[in-house]
């Protein structure tokens, strides 16, 4: 028994080295210095074709603007607050049950705020009328950073939070405020008309991208009441020298035009659905989306 044990041990050991035939576990070192070749030209290989590959396609990718993007336009409408389910409901009389949503605004409008856009190295002022597109050079490094347009606070009116710190939650008015996704290089064309679906336009401008909103079925129409619009210059919209937006590398501190609305007279006690919607040319809209050049949400006041 210990006698074949030993045997079977030598066994094991003349595998590991043969020192007859010199052999490490059955091969020569010749043998064992061909593999190892072969192995090294082998993964050296796959390793160079592998960072070939990647080097050809960083070639082709720009730092500053997407080289392959299918989803260049149209850029989705979000209304803040942000809400799960999109249902604001509230009880003016109970500050707890908006709580929520003033607090989602003032975080949202934090970037927005004077101080925030002090540096003149960053911001420049824009005017207080709508006007042309701002070109600001190519999407590349060559001028460097591009500056921001100012918002200011002020031009949110009774949304913007200076006069009202409820933004008319209080007296059951809610404000809602509204903005367009960024979409890199993107230029927002306004509608060519001023009447849009058979109805005339509230104000219009060629330099704003209108945006409305109103009772979405007939009888949210009747109970969505007088609805406030609060943007730059008094119009309904986007004005539109705050694009094309350049991208986080050239505009890190971009602000995006904001519009306020605020429902100043809705039905209390029911749900109403409002839709608020962007037109222009360039707007698209997708019954699978909601968010695309649209939205919606439901509101109700509790008395
Ligand atoms: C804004 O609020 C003030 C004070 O509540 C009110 O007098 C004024 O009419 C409001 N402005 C608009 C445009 O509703
Ligand atoms: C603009 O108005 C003209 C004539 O009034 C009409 O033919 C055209 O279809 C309108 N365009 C849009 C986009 O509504
Ligand atoms: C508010 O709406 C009611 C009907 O729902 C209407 O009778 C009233 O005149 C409206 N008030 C204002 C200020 O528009």
């Amino acid at each position: 028994m210990a006698r074949g044990k030993a045997k079977e041990e030598g066994g094991w050991k003349k595998f590991i080295w043969n020192s007859e035939k010199k052999e490490f576990l059955g091969r020569t070192g010749g043998s064992w210095f061909k593999i190892l070749l072969f192995y090294v030209i082998f993964y050296g290989c796959l390793a160079g074709i592998f960072i070939g590959t990647i080097q050809v396609m960083l070639l082709t990718i720009s730092e500053f603007k997407p080289t392959y993007q299918d989803r260049v336009a149209p850029p989705g409408l979000t209304q803040i607050p942000q809400i799960q389910k999109t249902e604001i409901s509230f009880q003016p009389s109970n500050p707890k049950t908006y709580e929520v949503y003033v607090r989602n605004i003032v975080r949202f409008l934090e970037k927005y705020k004077e101080l925030a856009q002090k540096d003149e190295m960053i911001f420049e002022n824009c005017g207080s009328v709508p006007s042309e597109y701002k070109d600001r050079g190519g999407y590349d490094s060559d001028p460097g950073e591009r500056k921001v347009c100012k918002f200011k606070l002020e031009w949110l009116g009774n949304c913007s939070g200076l006069n009202d710190e409820s933004f008319g939650y209080k007296d059951g008015k809610p404000c809602v405020i509204i903005k367009l996704n960024r979409v890199l290089g993107f230029k927002p064309k306004p509608p060519k008309n001023d009447t849009l679906e058979g109805l005339p336009l509230l104000k219009y401008n060629p330099y704003v991208l209108p945006v409305q909103c109103a009772g979405k079925r007939d009888e949210d129409k009747e109970k969505i009441g007088t609805v406030e619009y609060y943007g730059l210059g008094g119009y309904p919209g986007f004005p539109l020298q705050y694009y094309p937006y350049y991208g986080k590398l050239l505009q890190p501190k971009y602000l995006q035009p904001l519009l306020a609305v605020q429902f100043t007279n809705l039905t209390l006690d029911t749900e109403v659905r409002v839709e608020c919607k962007a037109y222009g040319e360039n707007i698209g809209y997708s019954e699978k989306d909601r968010f695309q050049g649209r939205f919606d949400v439901k509101i109700e006041v509790r008395s």
